[in-house]
């Protein structure tokens, strides 16, 4: 039975670039999209920017546009980045947007009529120069537990207490460096908790993955509270109905821009009636892809807002969880924080399709990318076992038959087992478990790749006799190649398309799978996909790495709490390194080491013993009288050639080119460095 799915992605925040993070859930969500349409079901796939709230509006105000101007080439710098990954969407817009609006309010009035709206008075920080209230994460201070400086919002990083931002010492707005105030205002609430019964319910219903509802029912059992679904102005978002100075928490809006940007496809497409998939009695289904970071409000607010105001829940959450590069949280400063943009920049997209592919397995756990193991399965699964497939047998058939395959098959028992597969497979897919469908794809190429080997198609081609068992072996092949294409498709819809051009058949659907290519004509085969160099991933991770301390340099003030920035030491740090001038008195080389100079400085009232790594710059004797920088304060290292007892400073890359302070610079032993 045909399905009708509306399939969503969590909607980017429209103040930063797409990076390889979001694009873990947008591939995800893409697969299973493509799967679902693959299958004949019909699938509206809606995104859209999330544009609403006081960083846009910041942001705006410092680079000189208006917020308009800001969003838009957001939306459509985020755009090119999902096209450039092939992420199939049916309509990507935008929160900021008349049909936003419109369903904002009427969902607001709907749940106000209800008596699910009621004011109540909120103290919060307020920033007395900007004249804005401050969300936690725009508060900087120290933390009322262990006095750690630098701490921002409501928890500290240093000693994990969490704590009211109103606690902080010495707090300041990140914005203007202005001491916050304590000031009340109204602020408009859901009542959440009348909800506590149906999301008990909604939640165990099989809308959400197990280890999800788990979570879940542990807040549930705490206790809801009301939620604050209002900001003060100035802000950038929607008013509220019947006010003048409040608006929209951004996400209240967020969410009803799924809807907002479905309607916008509605109405243009002129096909679909929004109704049919919103009504409370809709038979039709609707699917949320989200982060583990968002659940609270995909899985507590949302389905109750839906509830009060008269639409349907949603019929699945899909939750995944965070990625790690090479064990570790994606870092700036190791390039390992790497923006879609650049990412295409080096790397072909299909790569990372299934790459994700072979991680995701339909939990919110966290999954790790190994670049060296991105590199080996791309070219060891899908160069030498899927594509090779074709590779191998498509030269015989188009050389030597014209590029005609065989009318019958060749090994039916082993076609089957290409068959058999298929339910399998499919239920992989549904269930989000790409990483099973990947390993079930490969067993049959493996199955493939056996079959070529114990055949031999290059030997019978040399036998005028064996020209019929030649044809039918390269023609099993190519149509085992050819299924393999296909249970791919979702995850590489390039190769698809190359395959599909290479075969020479209509776009490749998934009942297909069970009819074969017999007496077909084929075309060239042009390679689908090169392999892949571990070199070329050393370079993107340079580039962002590069990439990332040049912004770092040209960086507003506005801080990003999601990225962890190791790059940077506090100028606290940074005051505890004491630098000194040095004068070298000795230096001779170190037996045994074929780097290192064993140097003995002037360090103005002593003199101390440092290991250099600089022999290849210098020769021993020319570096006495030199002048260096010393950092002074080093703890002293016991090396295997004796103790270093700190650490010379040194401009240039490395190896012949290093350079010392001149001998005429000025500077004198034991003067500090500043
Ligand atoms: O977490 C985020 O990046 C949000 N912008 C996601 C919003 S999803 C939906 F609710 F709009
Ligand atoms: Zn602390």
């Amino acid at each position: 039975m045909s399905r009708r799915i509306l399939v969503t992605s969590a909607l980017p925040n429209a103040n930063g670039p797409i990076h390889l993070g979001h694009m873990l859930e947008h591939v995800q969500t893409d697969i299973w999209v493509r799967f679902q349409r693959m299958r004949g079901h019909e699938v509206i796939y809606v995104c859209a920017d999330d544009t609403h709230g006081t960083a846009t509006m910041i942001r705006a105000e410092e680079e000189g546009v208006d917020a308009e101007t800001l969003i838009e080439k957001m939306r459509l710098d985020h755009l090119q980045d999902f096209n450039g990954f092939n992420i199939s969407y049916d309509n990507y817009y935008s929160t900021h947007s008349d049909e936003n609006r419109y369903f904002s309010e009427l969902i607001y009035n709907r749940l106000k009529d209800k008596d699910l709206i009621f004011t109540r008075s909120v103290e919060q920080l307020y920033d007395p120069e900007k004249n804005l209230f401050l969300a936690d994460r725009f508060v900087v201070g120290e933390c009322p537990k262990c006095g750690e400086p630098g701490e921002y919002g409501d928890n500290c990083e240093k000693c994990a207490a969490t704590y009211d931002a109103t606690e902080l010492k010495n707090p300041r707005s990140v914005y203007s460096g202005a001491k916050p105030e304590l000031r009340a205002s109204d602020h408009y609430f859901f009542d959440l908790p009348q909800y506590t019964d149906f999301l008990k319910k909604w939640t165990r219903s099989g809308a959400v993955q197990p280890e999800v509802a788990n979570k879940l029912s542990e807040w549930l059992d705490a206790g809801l509270k009301a939620w604050d679904i209002s900001r003060d102005a100035p802000y950038f978002g929607f008013v509220i109905p019947g006010t003048t100075d409040k608006y929209f928490y951004v996400w209240m809006d967020a969410p009803i821009g799924y809807m907002a940007s479905f309607k916008n496809y509605c109405d243009s497409s002129n096909e679909v009636v929004f109704d049919d998939f919103w009504s409370p009695d809709s038979t039709c289904e609707v699917h949320h892809f989200i982060g583990k970071d968002i659940i609270n409000f995909h899985a507590l607010f949302w389905p109750a807002v839906l509830d009060g105001s008269g639409f349907r829940p949603p019929t699945r959450v899909h939750t995944h969880g965070f990625i790690t590069v090479n064990g570790t949280k994606m870092s700036k400063s190791r390039g390992t924080f790497i923006n879609a943009a650049d990412y295409l920049k080096f790397l072909d997209p299909e790569y990372l399709r299934y790459y994700y592919a072979t991680k995701l397995n339909g939990s919110s756990d966290d999954l790790d990318i190994n670049l060296e193991d991105f590199v080996q399965r791309v070219n060891s699964d899908l160069v030498g076992k899927v594509i090779n497939i074709a590779s191998r047998c498509a030269g015989f058939i188009n050389k030597q038959f014209d590029g005609v395959l065989s009318d019958r098959l060749h090994d039916e028992d082993l076609w089957q087992q290409f068959i058999n597969a298929e339910q399998t497979i499919a239920d992989f897919y549904e269930t989000d478990d790409t990483s099973k469908a990947v390993r079930e794809i490969t067993r049959l190429a493996d199955l493939a790749n056996q079959y070529i080997a114990q055949h031999e198609p290059w030997k019978l081609n040399k036998d005028p006799e064996r020209r019929e068992d030649l044809q039918l072996i390269c023609s099993q092949a190519i149509n085992m190649f050819r299924s393999l294409a296909i249970y791919l498709k979702p995850i590489m819809p390039e190769m698809a398309k190359k395959s599909e051009a290479f075969l020479n058949v209509a776009e490749l659907q998934w009942f297909d799978l069970s009819t074969p290519l017999l007496g077909h004509t084929i075309g060239a085969f042009k390679s689908m996909l090169t392999r892949m160099e571990m070199k070329t991933v050393d370079q993107l991770v340079a580039a962002s790495a590069q990439a990332s301390s040049a912004d770092a340099e040209t960086d507003s003030a506005a801080p990003s709490a999601e990225v962890q920035d190791d790059k940077h030491i506090t100028i606290d740090d940074f005051t505890k390194v004491q630098l000194k001038v040095a004068r070298v008195i000795a230096a001779a080389p170190v037996d045994g080491a074929d780097k290192l100079l064993q140097l003995t400085l002037d360090v103005g009232d002593h003199q101390r013993q440092v290991f250099s790594g600089i022999k290849a710059a210098y020769n021993a004797e020319d570096l006495v009288g030199r002048l260096t920088v010393v950092v002074a304060n080093l703890a002293p290292r016991k090396m295997r050639f004796g103790v270093s007892e700190g650490m010379v400073l040194a401009a240039g890359p490395g190896g012949e080119d290093i350079f010392l302070l001149s001998p005429d610079s000025g500077a004198r032993p034991g003067m500090d460095v500043s």
